[in-house]
């Protein structure tokens, strides 16, 4: 841990006795089946040209038939547990951050539990949507920060192929199946999670949902014929919402921590669109080269998007020990969040 950091520590300042949080393991899993643009236009009334110019998007991949979230949840994490240098038995907490868990319960932490054999660890989901694995990082290191828990794992994992409407060209070319996971525990040498911000404004709920299935909307014949278990988004809306609310977000942390964007060595924002990261890139005044993008490989995979980014970026070695690694995310609820790590 650098004694004099070009960084305020914003911990400090709430005078929090707590331990700093560290991400100590990261790993990620795609699955193996890629469907291209080029596959879509057989499926729906679309053309590369269109998709890559509106979107970025090249390709993206979906799980098999019999394989599920906490499937690609139990691998990804299997990465993030071996570079931590940890074990099944180690590990108190598990956190998954999904809209598309196994089923509606029990949840699919409890799954990737038994999955790992993490026999001595709690288990819940977290839904946050596409903001999700920042959600499950802030909740996460609380338990770190307050010694609570040693090892916390915390994935974001989506298998949105299954709540996809493959009639609806609007959403259908956006989104593919992943899963990324990182092992959160004290590092003595590092700052660690310097802060993190949550936000959410339920009022735009409607944007970006699936509206069958629940308490108000129950499955029946009818809700399946109206194809109500799908996703449903305005995309010229969620666009807008999620430029301006990375914005803010992404401001607010570096405000806290007293820094300009000169110091982040890597933003890693939420894939959903280029035309997106570009915008918030753009008001950030980040150059592209500081700007994570995966985007044309992945499409948009929800809570799994930075979690993924992340385990790549680190793994091609674009963020090195103690460089300063920008998160920020949107998505349904709407939600949204940023946090700065010193890596
Ligand atoms: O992860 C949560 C956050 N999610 C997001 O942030 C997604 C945010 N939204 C977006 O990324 C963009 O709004 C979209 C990519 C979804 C759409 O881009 P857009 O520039 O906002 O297009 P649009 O919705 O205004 O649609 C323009 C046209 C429409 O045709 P008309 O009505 O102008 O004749 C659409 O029907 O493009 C049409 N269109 C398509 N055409 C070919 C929509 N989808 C397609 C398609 N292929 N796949």
């Amino acid at each position: 841990m650098s004694s004099n950091p070009i960084f305020k520590n914003p911990r400090a300042e709430h005078n929090f006795a707590g331990r700093s949080c560290s991400i100590t393991g990261v790993g990620s899993y795609v699955p193996e089946r890629i469907l291209t643009n080029a596959d879509l236009e057989k499926i729906v009334e679309t053309t590369d040209e269109w998709i890559t110019t509106r979107t970025g998007i090249k390709e993206r991949r979906i799980a098999a038939a019999d394989e599920f979230t906490s499937d690609m949840a139990a691998k990804a994490a299997e990465r993030a547990m071996q570079m931590a240098g940890v074990t099944a038995e180690q590990i108190d907490l598990i956190i998954v951050a999904t809209i598309t868990p196994d089923m509606p319960f029990p949840s699919t932490a409890c799954l990737v539990q038994h999955k790992l054999g993490a026999h001595r660890a709690a288990a819940f989901d977290l839904e946050a949507a596409c903001s999700g694995f920042i959600y499950g990082l802030e909740v996460g290191q609380q338990f770190i920060m307050s010694r609570t828990h040693q090892t916390v794992l915390v994935i974001g994992a989506e298998k949105i192929s299954a709540i996809m409407d493959w009639q609806d060209r609007n959403t259908c070319v956006l989104f593919g199946d992943g899963a990324g996971a990182a092992i959160l525990q004290h590092r003595p040498d590092s700052h660690g999670l310097l802060t993190a911000v949550m936000g959410a404004d339920g009022s735009k709920a409607e944007l970006l949902s699936m509206p069958g299935g629940g308490s108000r909307c129950p499955a029946s014949a009818e809700s399946v014929n109206s194809r109500l278990h799908f996703m449903r988004m305005d995309g010229k809306e969620t666009f807008k919402n999620a430029v301006n609310a990375m914005n803010t977000a992404a401001h607010e942390v570096m405000r806290r921590c007293e820094i300009d964007i000169t110091k982040i060595k890597c933003v890693i924002p939420h894939q959903a669109n280029q035309r997106i990261i570009s915008a918030v890139g753009d008001r950030l005044h980040a150059t592209a080269d500081q700007v994570y993008v995966n985007l044309h490989k992945y499409g948009n995979t929800s809570a799994a998007s930075v979690a993924i980014a992340l385990d790549e970026a680190v793994a091609s070695g674009k963020i090195q020990r103690g460089d300063l690694v920008l998160l920020v995310v949107f998505g349904a609820g709407l939600t949204w969040g940023a946090a700065i790590i010193e890596w």
